[in-house]
């Protein structure tokens, strides 16, 4: 069987969706919807991937590379948007359809329709499915040889009659065609129905009507197959994918302590033995290697660990912790942090576009930004590095085993050599050498008998 040329349905209004933004850009597991069915395409071996987009283009530099684009100039149903595709199709070999609205159709779904076509000799070919709630779905009426006769629609009254609309198996807008019988068929498309448009499985009817071979395979996964058309099916398809993901992470041996409350995007990569602790979201490329622990109460986007990191009650983007790294309770990672081997970042700390040095550690309620940091140094509770002096940001550079004191702010650009240290209080303004003792603050003053004579002056104003 030579590979489909798939043409994926997205040039919809999608207004059962109530947004500003196309139904198929909204996000399912950190993916846009319309990114599902090309990726099971794709895996299914897919040949050209033809993504039909409405006249405003929303989805122009958004698709993946290599997927072609076409537009169809107004909405006019499912048949229209097929026919804007006609023109790139070849005129042989089969035409997969796929609607960019039903997400969870997968490689093995595709795979088992292009199979049962080719099998049956089909023209075409409709995916079905039995659903216990079929209600919007395109309803499929047998004949009385059980073959396929024709799907009628549902979105609207006046289609389909009462004993239609208690069908329960569903058109899934899931289709092969032999190309030639289906560009022969797309201009008969009449829009007499109760929508005035042109319905893309009208095709199958007139396909019949010609004596062709029209089959209806039913997928044994309904979840496979459901639309969305509005945000109640959204966050039911969502719940479904969740569930996935967390169930195939389980298989490959990452311990997700509790679904329920645990979101991981499809695009999230964890190694074995790592443990997801509650109340955890993990988003976009985030990777982790073997042997981390994340969480509880912990969102990571975008973050990159390697194995045995910690990271507890904190919340991370785009930032990198090599092996070993400990992070948190309640810490903040921004852009551009990078925390070497074995480093500690602790509790109410802050750091931004830094290079954290391996062993070295940030203990607490501390805010590092721009700044470069070697091995081995310990900063005191309430470093702060000033690294912007109200028009520019300045780097901090701070040696290796170096020893900070508390509540010490390093006023950038200033750099702290091997091994030096600075003493608790201090405003850093001055480079401090390699070895030696910054100080940098108000020398202590006591005041002997201060309290004696306060008692005193507080009885002379009483009298
Ligand atoms: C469609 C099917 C229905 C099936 C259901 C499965 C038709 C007429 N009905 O109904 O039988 O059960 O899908 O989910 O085909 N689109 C365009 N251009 C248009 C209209 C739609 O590209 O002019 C795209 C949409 O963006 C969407 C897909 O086609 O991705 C399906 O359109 P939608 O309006 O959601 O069809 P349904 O009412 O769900
Ligand atoms: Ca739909």
């Amino acid at each position: 069987m030579s590979a489909p040329t798939v043409v994926i349905l997205a040039a919809g209004q999608g207004t059962r969706m109530q947004s500003a933004t196309p139904k198929v850009l909204h996000d399912l597991c950190g993916v846009p919807l319309i990114g599902w069915p090309i990726a099971a395409a794709r895996t299914a071996g897919a040949d050209r991937v033809i993504v039909v987009d409405g006249p405003q283009q929303p989805l122009a530099g958004l698709l993946p590379e290599g997927i072609e684009t076409v537009v169809q100039p107004q909405a006019d149903g499912t048949g229209g948007a097929v026919r804007a595709a006609a023109p790139l199709l070849d005129g042989a070999g089969p035409v997969l359809v796929l609607s960019g609205d039903v997400p969870l159709v997968s490689a093995a779904v595709i795979g088992a329709l292009l199979e049962a076509h080719s099998a049956g000799g089909a023209a075409a070919t409709v995916a079905t499915a039995l659903l216990d709630d079929a209600t919007g779905y395109g309803r499929i009426v047998r004949a009385a040889d059980g073959g396929l006769e024709r799907i009628v629609e549902t979105k609207v009254a006046g289609d389909a009659s009462a004993e239609e609309l208690a069908i329960r198996e569903v058109n899934a807008g899931i289709y092969v065609f032999e190309a030639a019988a289906l560009l022969a068929a797309l201009p008969r498309l009449s829009a007499d129905n109760a929508q005035g448009e042109f319905y893309l499985p009208e095709v199958l009817a007139l396909l019949r009507a010609d004596g062709a071979v029209v089959a209806a395979h039913v997928v044994d996964d309904p979840a496979a197959v459901l639309g969305i058309n509005d945000r109640i099916q959204l966050a039911t398809v969502r719940d479904i994918a969740r569930a996935r993901i967390i169930e195939d992470h389980r298989r490959a041996g990452v311990d997700v302590i509790d679904p329920g409350s645990t979101f991981i995007d499809v695009t999230v990569e964890l190694g074995p033995d790592t443990v997801v602790e509650p109340f955890t979201v993990l988003r976009g490329a985030t990777r982790a290697g073997a042997g981390c622990r994340i969480g509880p109460s912990t969102t990571l986007t975008d973050v990159v660990l390697g194995d045995d990191v910690v990271i507890v009650h904190s919340y991370a983007v785009d930032a990198h912790a090599h092996a070993g790294v400990r992070v948190g309770p309640y810490a903040y990672l921004r852009p551009g942090t990078v925390l070497r081997e074995g480093a500690k970042v602790g509790t109410f700390v802050e750091v931004k576009n830094s290079d954290i040095g391996p062993g070295t550690k940030v203990p607490h309620l501390s805010y590092i930004g721009d700044a470069d940091v070697g091995a081995r140094t310990n900063l005191g509770a309430g470093t702060i590095t000033a690294n912007y002096d109200g028009f520019h940001k300045h780097r901090t550079t701070i040696g290796d085993g170096v020893r900070g004191g508390v509540d010490v702010s390093l006023v950038a650009p200033v750099s702290l050599g091997d091994g030096a240290w600075t003493a608790a209080g201090s405003t850093i303004t001055d480079d401090v050498p390699p070895g030696a003792l910054g100080v940098a603050r108000e020398r202590q003053r006591n005041v002997e008998g201060f309290a004696e004579r306060r008692a005193a002056d507080a009885g002379e104003d009483r009298s």
